[in-house]
């Protein structure tokens, strides 16, 4: 056995969704910092940029690059490009999402769509291209899909049928795709964030109210707070690296202890 600094990132690009904020960005800038050359895709083309920009103050050949991850065409470009200018990928951490909640009785099915075009087909088709780059290369791989707590147990403020759909439909495609492609060491597996401190996590919350609500989830987790985005990107780069070398189709809980918590008090 080689004993040794195994998990380095350096000279591997990585490709990162949503890579403009929150969790994304958090992982764009620790795999610029791990020596990844770092594709930044985001619908937000100048977030993308701007963080693309970072990552390259770290010494990381990183481009942002505009990016429609519920668009095929659009996905379809992106990944060429990153193939084009960084090299074939290593690794891809989905994380672009959005939420739109609302009980499932008065929802449009346009919200429905947008939600689950986002997250669940978004997830497939960076899935499916960085896949066939990486199987072109032969060189194996990491994928990392960004599911939530949500894909398991729905929150107390309920309305999220189509955000808990969509997450259920990202953690069974990490599941299907591990069992796919380890034969090719292609590595695929789920992050499990909890309450992280971003924009998504109050998208529902007026703005007036996320004082309170941010104390009441506080309140509920039991670290006693919120993740920052660096906490769950930390655990992205886990799964990215040859330090999980022998972990595929799982699900890396960084919840703050909230899926161990039953709502029953005593
Ligand atoms: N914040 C949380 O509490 C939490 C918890 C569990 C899971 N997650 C998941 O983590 C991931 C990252 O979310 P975040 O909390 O960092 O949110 P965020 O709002 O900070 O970032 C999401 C990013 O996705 C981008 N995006 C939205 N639609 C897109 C599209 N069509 N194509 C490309 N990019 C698009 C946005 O522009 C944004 O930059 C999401 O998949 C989310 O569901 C978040």
């Amino acid at each position: 056995m080689t004993l040794g600094v195994v998990g380095s990132l350096k000279d591997k690009p990585v490709i990162v969704t949503g890579g403009a904020s929150g969790i994304g960005a958090a992982t764009a800038l620790l795999a610029a910092g791990a020596g990844a050359p770092v594709g930044v895709l985001d619908i937000n083309a100048a977030g993308a940029d701007e963080v693309a920009e970072s990552c390259r103050k770290q010494g990381s050949s990183a481009v942002g690059i505009e990016c429609d991850v519920s668009s095929e065409t659009s996905v379809a470009g992106a990944v060429a490009h990153c193939v084009e200018t960084l090299g074939v990928p290593h690794g891809l951490v989905a994380a672009a999402g959005v939420d739109a909640g609302g009980l499932v009785h008065q929802m449009d099915e346009d919200d429905w769509a947008f939600v689950l075009g986002v997250n669940a087909t978004g997830a497939f088709l960076t899935a499916k291209h960085v896949t066939s780059a990486m199987l072109a290369e032969g060189a194996g791989g990491s994928i990392v899909l960004v599911s939530s707590a949500a894909a398991f147990v729905s929150f107390g403020a309920g309305k999220m049928g189509a955000y808990a759909a969509s997450k259920g439909a990202v953690s069974a495609l990490a599941r299907a795709m591990a069992v796919d492609y380890g034969s090719l060491r292609i590595r695929v597996n789920a992050l499990v964030p909890g309450a992280t401190e971003t924009p998504l996590m109050w998208s529902n919350v007026p703005t007036g109210s996320i004082a309170e609500a941010r104390k009441e989830v506080s309140r509920e987790v039991p670290l006693g707070r919120l993740a920052t985005p660096e906490e769950p990107a930390h655990a992205a780069l886990w799964l990215l690296s040859d330090d999980s070398s022998y972990v595929t189709g799982g699900h890396l809980v960084c919840d703050g202890g909230m899926l161990a918590k039953s709502c029953v008090p005593f």
